[in-house]
């Protein structure tokens, strides 16, 4: 047995949270922040197990806010224990999880049975994301307090637009009093209609059904008025548009509680990747112009976009094949998100990334986390500034498709802990100093 007791020696910490940023030891004792010093003596922590760190960064635990893991329902295309071997391989120690399984996350013992799935599994947190309508059907509302009871820390159709104003309206004066946010997914019905790619020179010139930006911002203006009339607390999932980003300042400025993310395939792939991706291509929101990619990474540098959000969104290897319109959307997002932030935003100080992925992530959802604060639950990543190439077959996700096939990145996940287990350790590239057993009956995700 272990007593999730460990030096991390030599990294650059960077926890923002703290206003830290420098080269320092980290004592985790009984799985929880102890010290953070220059140098810990290995008086401090007898027979704890010492990881060297030089050359690496080492943070507050990252949370993803928005993953899908297909549990119940779809465990051909992903499960809990499988989506959580992927989140901590990929450097994240918690995901929130979207409720768009079979049947909808949208009961408490639904949201329980995943809890325990993730308890079971050992690796990453899992927080659910409860449905705003039962089935996610848009018509009937989910029992709101009953789901945050059971552990729910938002709500969502995602997948899904609200279509009907007057339920989401109710939804969200219903849920009102609950800490948990609503996050919309933007995608106007009669806009969208059949649009299998953004609406653009490109979409005009292949002759593919598109669908314009205006279906998203429509639906972001739309739901921040009703986060004002309502006052509940919103956020705007997969923001694709610097209207879209228009909208979410113009909202703040009038004191709505209004957030947004990003994900990593807006920030890096614009609509021109259909004429060699085709159905690879394919998520919803679509991938915008050149000039949707700029302005989204502007609102990062500026500080309106608020986390960083994969939508890793798996799918068995045949249901991406096939005719452009019977093919599914989204992509495999975990196992390449903090190398793709890094490729999409190098100039970004990595104290303000860190916070994109960690500190504001664990504030929008109100879950624990986000620093190395001493007593703090010892979550903790480790990445490395080198390049690597992405490899699909290499992940643990069941999803394998992702546009960043085959491009070389330059960061990547080298250990992670989550209260204070090495669950996930690219071998052979954290080398040891001492060795002692530390898993406490959790398994170390392997190889990369
Ligand atoms: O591309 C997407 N795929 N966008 C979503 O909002 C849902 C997701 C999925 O569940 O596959």
């Amino acid at each position: 047995m272990s007593d999730r007791s460990m030096i991390l020696r030599g990294g650059r910490v960077v926890d923002p949270s703290q206003g830290l940023e420098a080269l320092r030891d980290v004592l985790i004792l009984g799985g929880r922040i102890a010290r953070i010093a220059e140098q810990i003596t290995d008086a401090d922590a007898k027979g704890a197990q010492e990881l060297d760190l030089r050359g690496a960064i080492v943070t507050p635990g990252l949370i993803d806010p928005h993953v899908h893991l297909r549990e119940p329902g779809q465990t051909h295309k992903e499960t809990v224990a499988t989506g959580t071997a992927a989140a901590v391989a990929g450097g994240f120690t918690a995901v929130a999880a979207m409720p768009n399984t079979e049947p909808a996350l949208d009961a408490p013992e639904r949201i329980r049975d995943v809890l325990e799935r993730a308890r079971a599994a050992g690796l990453a947190r899992v927080y659910p994301i409860a449905a705003i309508t039962a089935g996610r059907l848009g018509k009937e509302l989910a029992p709101y307090s009953l789901l945050v009871r059971a552990g729910a820390v938002a709500f969502s159709d995602d997948g899904a637009t609200v279509d009907d104003a007057r339920v989401l309206r109710r939804a969200a004066l219903y849920a009102r009093d609950l800490e948990a946010p609503f996050i919309s997914h933007c995608e106007e019905a009669t806009l969208r209609a059949g649009g299998l790619m953004n609406e653009g020179e490109v979409s005009a010139r292949l002759g593919i059904d598109s669908s314009p930006r205006l279906a998203e911002e429509i639906i972001i203006a739309r739901d921040l008025l009703i986060a004002g009339d309502t006052r509940k607390r919103w956020h705007i999932a997969h923001l694709s548009t610097g209207r879209g980003l228009e909208l979410v300042k113009w909202a703040r400025a009038q004191g709505i509680s209004a957030s947004c993310e990003v994900t990593p395939h807006h920030l890096v792939f614009s609509d021109r990747v259909f004429a060699g991706f085709t159905a690879r291509g394919r998520v919803c929101p679509p991938l915008r112009g050149d000039e949707e990619i700029a302005a989204l990474r502007a609102g990062v540098r500026e500080g309106v976009v608020d986390v960083l959000a994969t939508d890793h969104a798996p799918h068995a290897a045949g249901d991406k094949s096939g005719p452009l319109s019977e093919t599914v959307v989204g992509f495999s997002g975990l196992e390449v998100a903090v190398g793709a932030y890094a490729y999409a935003l190098p100039d970004l100080p990595l104290a303000r990334m860190v916070a994109l992925l960690s500190t504001n992530v664990a504030r929008l959802l109100n879950v624990p986390g986000g620093t190395l604060t001493i007593g703090s639950p010892a979550d903790v990543s480790v990445l490395r500034d080198e390049s690597w190439v992405v490899d699909p077959t290499a992940f643990r996700s069941k999803g394998r498709s992702t546009p960043f096939e085959g491009m070389t990145l330059p960061r990547r996940a080298v250990a992670t802990i989550v209260g204070g287990n090495l669950v996930y350790d690219a071998r052979g590239r954290v080398p040891r100093i001492t060795s002692a057993a530390i898993h406490d009956g959790l398994t170390t995700a392997g190889t990369r």
